[in-house]
């Protein structure tokens, strides 16, 4: 059976399965311990965050668990529970038609719910931490029903218990949003206010639809489509490095994209790979995408090992000139 994933990778799995509440999940788990104890399970979201570098020889599961259901209002803020299979950007669409507001900058990022909490998707200065309350989850092993809080995700910069100590162990069921009726847009992305500007909006009187409007256009311009060019968006994590070395660094490169992060200074790794020469550079049937270059692309026809190949190519590259070792953000499997 076909495996969904947005490089547009031809592979397989043994078996796969699809489950619409956390009764079909379990009843699908029996099968599966029945029918397929042996065999490794995976769970996937849209396959937009994942590289399959051969033929999956496994049981893949997927949710298709949906619902929007507000679960407490105050004159403030609402509580709102998310079904796991729900896409991402249609929720944040219906949650900025109700008034529901916090999440426009994650507009048009792909993938669904569940797996938007495992990735802790961000942009423009947003991480969905920011605004998740809580996670729930059904154990693969024993059907068993978990919750995390917030503070119990361990949640970092592209990172969670789900994508570390927990991969494999959980299937997410649904997330509860905590999000606010008051509009705030953030602005202090790099690029934004400018980017607000150029749209012929005011910062002032900024709606949250416009603000998604600029984040889905600024996305359109740089990051190609999956449906036409095959990719998982950024292929790496930026870097984050230590104030000694950002220095260093700052000394030969004083025009260098640098951040305060939490843990040291957030790199772009986008710009160490275009200085290494790599925007939209091909090997073989993979490329690297001509307006952002930490986007790997799928040509056509690119299997698993040709995107391996050349992000290979690509670290050891960045590595030899910056002392960088980039870490990719996609998952293999
Ligand atoms: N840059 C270059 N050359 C490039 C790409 C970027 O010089 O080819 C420079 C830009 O000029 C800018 C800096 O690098 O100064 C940052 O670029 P950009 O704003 O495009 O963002 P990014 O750091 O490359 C990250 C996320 C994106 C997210 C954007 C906006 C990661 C790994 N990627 O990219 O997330 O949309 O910021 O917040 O953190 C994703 O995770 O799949 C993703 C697309």
């Amino acid at each position: 059976m076909k495996i969904e994933n947005t490089f547009g990778i031809d592979v397989e799995a043994r078996a796969l399965f699809t489950y619409d509440s956390e009764e079909a999940l379990r009843e699908v788990l029996s099968i599966i311990h029945e029918q397929y104890a042996d065999l490794p399970l995976l769970h996937i979201g849209c396959g937009s965050n994942l590289l399959f570098l051969s033929d999956y020889k496994g049981v893949v599961l997927k949710s298709n668990i949906q619902g929007i259901n507000l679960k407490e209002e105050t004159k403030d803020e609402v509580l709102v529970e998310v079904g796991s299979g729900e896409i991402c950007d249609e929720f944040i669409a219906q949650a900025i038609q109700n008034g529901w507001f916090g999440m426009e900058n994650l507009s048009l990022i792909p993938g669904q719910i569940g797996a938007a909490a495992v990735q802790n998707i961000g942009a423009y200065g947003v991480e969905v931490q920011d605004v998740i309350e809580e996670v729930k989850g059904i154990s693969l092993k024993d059907g068993s029903e978990h919750l995390w809080k917030q503070n119990e995700c361990g949640y970092g910069y592209r990172q969670s218990i789900f994508k570390e100590e927990l991969w494999g162990k959980y299937a997410i069921t649904r997330v509860t949003f905590r999000l606010s009726k008051h509009f705030e847009p953030k602005l202090q992305y790099g690029g934004l206010i400018k980017a607000v500007e150029q749209a012929g909006l005011s910062e002032q009187n900024l709606t949250a639809e416009q603000l998604r409007q600029v984040i889905i256009d600024i996305r359109k311009a740089k990051l190609p489509d999956p449906k036409e060019q095959g990719n998982a968006g950024s292929f790496f994590k930026n870097p984050i490095v230590s104030k000694e070395k950002a220095e260093q660094l700052l000394s030969q490169y004083p025009q260098m994209p640098h951040y305060n992060a939490e843990n040291g200074i957030k790199l772009a790794a986008g710009w160490l790979i275009e200085q290494a020469g790599w925007k939209g550079k091909s090997l073989g049937p993979a490329a690297v995408h001509d307006r952002q270059a930490l986007v790997l692309v799928n040509k056509g026809g690119a299997s698993g090992h040709d995107i391996q190949r050349l992000c290979e190519a690509i670290k050891k590259d960045v590595y030899e000139r910056f002392g960088i070792n980039l870490e990719p953000e996609v998952n293999f499997i």
